[in-house]
């Protein structure tokens, strides 16, 4: 096989108290193609700033062959990204999953998904949103010994959820940057729990239970200062009676809800809460991890 083109689902990590454990695939893609070659690097279809070495799916697929103790002449990289960039939906997991698994593919197979866990992770720092990348589905995650531990959990079929993204980016250090270093007991047991509990009303399909656990002391307090109109649009999406929490490490905001006319009830009211202007994408939860859509 010389060619090969992977497909991977946009992920929202932590849904409210399990930062940097849980995660969520949702139906946006970004599609990447790797083409060895003679020599070279090529990377085409993004911006000039991100097609130099130092682009995720090459260095992801790098680390990779260097795990294999392979060598690489040349590559050609293009990548169509659906999954915007900065936005708390996994644009960078994204590009390491397709990096990994398109070098694994190309160069025989010979590794696990949790051998290319294991590599991924090394460069993102937390595997929240790679495990559902590779996996597919509601994922929670640990590490231990330095190494992802990801299991899927049950998910009922009616959720929806909406992203509302807005037209600005927070980037992930700055996020995490604004975040303490220590916590109190109280705080550890809040999120504890809540954690546990949005699992079991995720998988049960129960709304009430998801509005109540999906809160957070561990990052959405240090964080909703950072995101202009996060005030206004919990208070909103509350009203309206679904679930709220950040995506990932923001801006993105998210609503999980059972109710198909959410998107229009906060339609006619958002403009006139915000400041900024916020698009407002239903999703859906992808089932399938990433994946192989075309190869020559
Ligand atoms: N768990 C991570 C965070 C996700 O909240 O910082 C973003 O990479």
């Amino acid at each position: 096989m010389k060619r090969v083109t992977i497909r991977v689902p946009a992920t929202t990590a932590n849904l409210g108290p399990g930062f940097d454990a849980f995660g969520c695939a949702l139906s946006l893609y970004t599609d990447v193609t790797f083409e060895e070659t003679e020599w070279g690097l090529e990377i085409t279809g993004c911006p000039e700033e991100f097609s130099g070495p130092d682009n995720l799916a090459y260095v992801s697929y790098c680390a990779v062959l260097a795990s294999m103790n392979e060598d690489i002449k040349g590559l050609k990289i293009h990548i169509d990204a659906h999954i915007p960039i900065c936005r708390g939906l996994g644009s960078s997991a994204a590009l390491l999953v397709a990096g990994a698994m398109g070098a694994n593919v190309l160069r025989g197979n010979k590794l696990s998904i949790q051998g290319l866990l294991n590599i991924t992770n090394a460069m993102e720092g937390h595997p929240d949103n790679l495990a559902p990348a590779f996996l597919g589905g509601l994922t929670a995650s640990m590490v231990d010994n330095g190494l992802p531990v990801c299991v899927n959990f049950p998910l009922h079929p009616d959720w929806e959820f909406l992203a509302l993204i807005p037209d600005f980016t927070l980037s992930t250090e700055k996020a995490r940057a604004a975040l303490p270093t220590e916590y109190s007991r109280a705080d550890a047991v809040y999120n504890i729990a809540h954690g546990a509990l949005v699992l079991k009303a995720l998988e049960k399909g129960d709304e009430k239970l998801l509005r109540n656990a999906m809160q957070d002391r561990i990052h959405q307090n240090y964080r909703r200062k950072l995101i202009p109109d996060y005030d206004q649009i919990e208070a909103l999406v509350r009203t309206c009676g679904a679930a709220f929490c950040l995506s990932g490490a923001g801006p993105t905001l998210l609503c999980i809800t059972q109710d198909e006319k959410l998107d229009e009830k906060l339609a006619k009211k958002l403009d006139s809460v915000t400041e900024h202007n916020w698009q407002m994408l239903p999703l859906h939860v992808e089932f399938q991890g990433a994946r192989v859509i075309a190869s020559e």
